[in-house]
């Protein structure tokens, strides 16, 4: 089981939370499920005069390289005669999509398959929720195929309850090529050398850093602020042991004053933009850097842009050796276990070798397996993987993509962050005492320590 998992909520906690999220104004007005004709180009074809079993998928993924990935497992499982039912909720890092399947799961009419990552499988399988998958897990030498991290999240009480799909790397610093060669720039190595880079693309009438305003855009910048820092092991203090001497170290309070200057460097007033949108400046060379996931590469790609030719990636100042990553999963409801031989399938084909790399290669992510092959990875992926490699001292869990606590830690963190970004009364101070008392309030009730 993994560590962050420890601090999963409990049952009355769970219910607390599904409860909320009907309350919740968000609840009211759920995000519109895309409309067929949003769906995956490939899923046309292999839905139509499909007579086997069928699968309702919930997930978030509605970008162009997402939907790409999605596509790669539309057809493999479309060649097993099984039909994907797709159910996708707009919103990035699945703010909407969690919304939904909560209201689901309550109203008794859970999907069949989530994408669901994280520390929140410890929370459906302990209500048991989720179907095992130990036999197909067994069958498939998933412990001896899997990097360790992934082993260990898939894992609770000793049970496999999730398909790992493909690991992100959050900590990249995108860069527009011909924006930098006509300026003479080099992608920064440290905070020095990026307000200098930063400096020379504004002069030029370029924007040094996309952002967006939106409450996890903003939070995710954050994150990797926090691992510039000092590296893994002061960010799992913070954001995996939720612990008081973390949140009161000149770090953090380091890490704020640093959030906060960035926004001399962007546009003003930060608008709340789709990540997409913000790709798009980065690739348009509106501007001329972008601190994002890697699912920002998949859209990259998407839109006929390759590595190391329009763009380059490389890590944000400081945390070169590190990788804040998020690992994609997905989980498979019991209920009246009618669909197990569908899901099992389904867990089959996310571990496949051609899934791993195909479905990686489109989402622009790294394969889940520790020795993948490598030849066809380009030079992001290949340095994301090689990182990622180094083992558990060099990862950091993503606070933002689910990985280091639970969704209530997690959200109160988010917007605390987003409301200091937004409005420049608050001071780092402040920001930091609120937090503080989060992660105080939350480590202390409605979860098994
Ligand atoms: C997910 C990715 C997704 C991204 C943007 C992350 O939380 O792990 O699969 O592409 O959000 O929506």
């Amino acid at each position: 089981m993994g560590e962050a998992k420890l601090r999963a909520v409990g049952v009355a906690g769970v219910a607390c939370v599904l409860a909320l999220a009907l309350l919740s104004p968000a609840f009211a007005a759920p995000p519109t499920p895309l409309a067929p004709s949003a769906m995956p180009a490939a899923s046309a074809g292999s839905v139509t005069g499909n007579t086997g079993p069928s699968l309702q998928v919930l997930h978030w993924w509605t970008s162009a390289g997402e939907r790409k990935a999605v596509g790669v497992l539309i057809n493999k499982l479309a060649e097993q005669n099984i039909q994907w039912r797709d159910f996708a909720i707009p919103g990035g890092a699945g703010i909407g999509a969690g919304k939904v399947l909560k209201s689901m799961v309550l109203a008794g009419h859970a999907p069949e398959v989530t994408q669901l990552n994280g520390v929140i499988f410890g929370e459906w399988a302990d209500l048991g929720l989720l179907l095992e998958l130990d036999t197909v897990a067994t069958q498939g030498n998933w412990q001896k195929l899997l990097f360790p991290t992934a082993w260990s999240l898939l894992n609770n009480h000793g049970h496999v309850v999730a398909a790992p799909l493909g690991i992100h790397r959050i900590n990249n610093l995108y860069y527009n090529i011909a924006v930098f060669n006509r300026l003479g720039l080099r992608p920064p190595r440290s905070w020095d050398e990026f307000e200098q880079v930063a400096a020379k693309l504004k002069q030029a009438g370029v924007t040094p850093l996309a952002q967006s305003s939106e409450s996890w855009q903003v939070a995710t910048l954050f994150e990797t602020l926090v691992l510039a820092e000092s590296g893994p092991a002061y960010y799992r203090e913070l954001f995996v042991d939720l612990s008081p001497r973390a949140f009161a170290d000149a770090r953090l309070l380091h890490a704020l004053k640093r959030l906060r200057n960035l926004k001399q460097v962007m546009q003003l007033p930060v608008r709340e933009r789709a990540w997409t949108e913000i790709a798009h400046q980065l690739a348009d060379g509106e501007a001329g850097m972008f601190i994002m996931g890697d699912w920002a590469k998949g859209d990259f790609n998407a839109w006929g842009l390759s590595a190391d030719q329009q763009f380059g990636c490389a890590a944000v100042p400081g945390t070169a050796d590190y990788h804040l990553y998020s690992i994609d999963t997905l989980a498979m409801f019991a209920d009246d276990y009618s669909h197990q031989p569908a899901q099992e399938v389904l867990a089959q084909i996310a571990m496949s070798p051609a899934v791993q790399s195909d479905y990686n290669k489109f989402k622009g992510a790294i394969p889940v397996w520790r020795s993948p092959d490598t030849s066809k990875m380009d030079s992001c992926s290949l340095n994301s993987w090689r990182t990622f490699s180094k083992g558990a001292a060099f990862q950091a869990p993503s606070l933002v993509h689910r990985m280091a606590t639970d969704e209530t830690t997690k959200d109160a963190i988010v917007a605390e962050l987003r409301r200091f970004f937004v409005d420049d009364q608050i001071s780092e101070a402040e920001v930091q005492r609120k937090l503080a008392s989060i992660a105080r309030a939350l480590s202390r009730t409605g979860k098994v320590e």
